[in-house]
């Protein structure tokens, strides 16, 4: 893969996908420092010195409708192996460590490719943000990178393989906030979640009624 790296980018997400329509493929971007990291949602990602930020390239996958939440599976099982610590992935690919969000990833189609965007807070001492953590902050680990990175990528080429049901499996297996109360962004009121179904949905309880949410965000309710 050809790699790029940046001591200071506005988004290695920006780049990879400038990089799809030149076209180039079968690339990595990351930066030790995003001046515009983005988040889902149009949030913006906080992207100091001391984090992993990086974004890479796919092929659009056949068969496997699963893939954000493919790649978060990914990514935990190579964060988990690290730093040997309990991570939960909250729907549709959050990692969580104690509760905290210490890792996300965004998943954009550009032409034919599937960029994805990964941001870890690995070696940052503190974040200003209360529902997110650091892995130095809880585990006092630091790690390289760059070699977390190359980790990850690889991880994500073999998981793209599992089945749907696998994935599903998976993701269940290791689902936060499972019977307890949040917010569902696309919703707009509070449900109480039940589970994921066979499709990657999202099964949560409002007033006695099962309903199936296919996209947007979770959020515990304060
Ligand atoms: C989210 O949880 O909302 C997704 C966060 C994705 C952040 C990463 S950091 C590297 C890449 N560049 C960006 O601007 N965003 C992604």
């Amino acid at each position: 893969m050809k790699e790029y790296h940046f001591d200071n980018i506005d988004s290695t997400q920006n780049y990879a996908k400038d990089l799809c329509f030149k076209p180039e493929k079968d690339f990595f971007v990351f930066a030790d420092i995003q001046s515009s990291g983005r988040g889902r949602s149009g949030r913006i990602w906080e992207s100091p010195i001391g984090g992993l930020w990086f974004s890479f390239d796919m092929d659009i996958p056949r068969s496997n409708d699963l893939f954000t939440m493919t790649i978060g599976i990914a990514v935990r099982e190579v964060l988990k192996e690290i730093y040997k610590e309990e991570l939960q992935l909250k729907w549709p690919n959050d990692i969580l460590l104690n509760r905290k969000k210490v890792a996300g990833i965004i998943c954009e189609r550009v032409q034919d490719r599937i960029i994805v965007g990964i941001g870890v807070n690995t070696n940052i001492k503190s974040i200003n943000n209360s529902t997110a953590d650091t892995f130095f902050n809880v585990t006092g680990i630091t790690v390289d990178n760059y070699s977390v990175m190359k980790d990850i990528i690889e991880r994500c080429k073999k998981t793209i393989k599992l089945t749907k049901d696998e994935i599903v499996e998976i993701f269940r297996s290791n689902m936060a906030y499972k019977g307890e109360e949040c917010y569902i962004s696309v919703l707009k009121e509070n449900a109480k979640i039940i589970d994921i179904s066979c499709d990657g949905n999202l099964i949560v309880e409002i007033n006695n009624k099962i309903k199936e949410v296919a996209f947007g965000e979770i959020n515990l309710c304060i």
